[in-house]
């Protein structure tokens, strides 16, 4: 994972700006347990960290992925992180995918874009990604690059990657945010243990908590028996010899249960 000043190198000035203000005191989204204990929380506050920002630049650049798509634009933190590389090619269309981004993000992840000067390499679709995605798809939409940042239900990001998945080119890369969530660690254990997809950048399950995403490369198209069934529970999400108790709960924050 590139250290901060790599990463900044890796994105324009105004999604650096953003990385520079204060983070708000109180940690977002916490996870709650029994007795609505906090047993985790994100990692960070931001929508999503500099280093995924900056990782998510490094892909689009070195993949040369042209054909970009995210669920989940809110801020607009990764789609300016993308489109900037599409702006610096002059060439290529980040589509990001956000129900919500006029009504409840009033539009924020566009006017990031058009500070940055990317706006133009950005098409937005105002509906819920497990309707636009199954268009796109049948459509005939293909895509190098995809990042599943929408809703974090196990069941909408399974279809985000399902979708994804099959406008992906062999050899594109998709990208999970927030694996200290399980729901996402579940969606991303059934992607590397059913489907033909392999972790990038020597990245283990426990390095995917460590830094909030997976990125998982498509090394073939699916050609599963009707009958394949490979079971992805916790024990197979998580390196041999961890307690699959520890699942979910990033290195900070974590209380008993007791
Ligand atoms: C964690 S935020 C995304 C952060 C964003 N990638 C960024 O860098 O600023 C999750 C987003 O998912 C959106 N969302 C909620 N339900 C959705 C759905 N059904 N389809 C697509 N996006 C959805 C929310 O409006 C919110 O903007």
């Amino acid at each position: 994972m590139a250290n901060e000043s790599d990463s900044s190198s890796e994105l324009p000035e105004v999604l650096v700006a953003e990385y520079r203000k204060a983070p708000p005191d109180e940690p977002e989204a916490p996870l709650l347990g029994p007795r609505d204990r906090v047993i985790a929380s994100k990692p960070s506050n931001a929508p999503i960290e500099e280093e995924t920002a900056a990782l998510l630049a490094r892909l689009t650049r070195e993949l040369d992925a042209r054909r970009t798509i995210e669920t989940g634009m809110a801020a607009g933190h990764s789609a300016v992180a993308v489109a900037s590389v599409h702006a610096g090619r002059g060439e290529g269309i980040h589509t990001c995918i956000d129900p919500y981004q006029t009504a409840q993000w009033k539009s924020a992840g566009l006017d990031l874009a058009d500070k940055a000067g990317v706006r133009e390499y950005i098409t937005l679709i105002e509906e819920p990604s497990e309707l636009a995605l199954p268009a796109l798809a049948a459509d005939g939409t293909r895509v190098d690059l995809a990042f599943v940042d929408g809703l974090h239900l196990f069941d909408h990001a399974l279809i985000d990657f399902f979708y994804m998945d099959r406008m992906l080119e062999e050899g594109g890369v998709i990208v999970f945010h927030d694996t200290w969530m399980p729901a996402i660690q579940k969606a991303v254990g059934y992607v590397v243990s059913n489907r033909a997809y392999e972790r990038i950048e020597g990245r283990t399950a426990e390095v995917e908590r460590e830094t909030n995403l997976a990125a998982l490369r498509k090394t073939g198209t699916d050609d599963r028996d009707w009958f394949f069934d490979r079971p992805f529970d916790e024990a197979l999400y998580d390196p041999p010899g961890q307690s699959p108790s520890d699942r979910g709960r990033p290195r900070h924050e974590v209380e008993s249960l007791e």
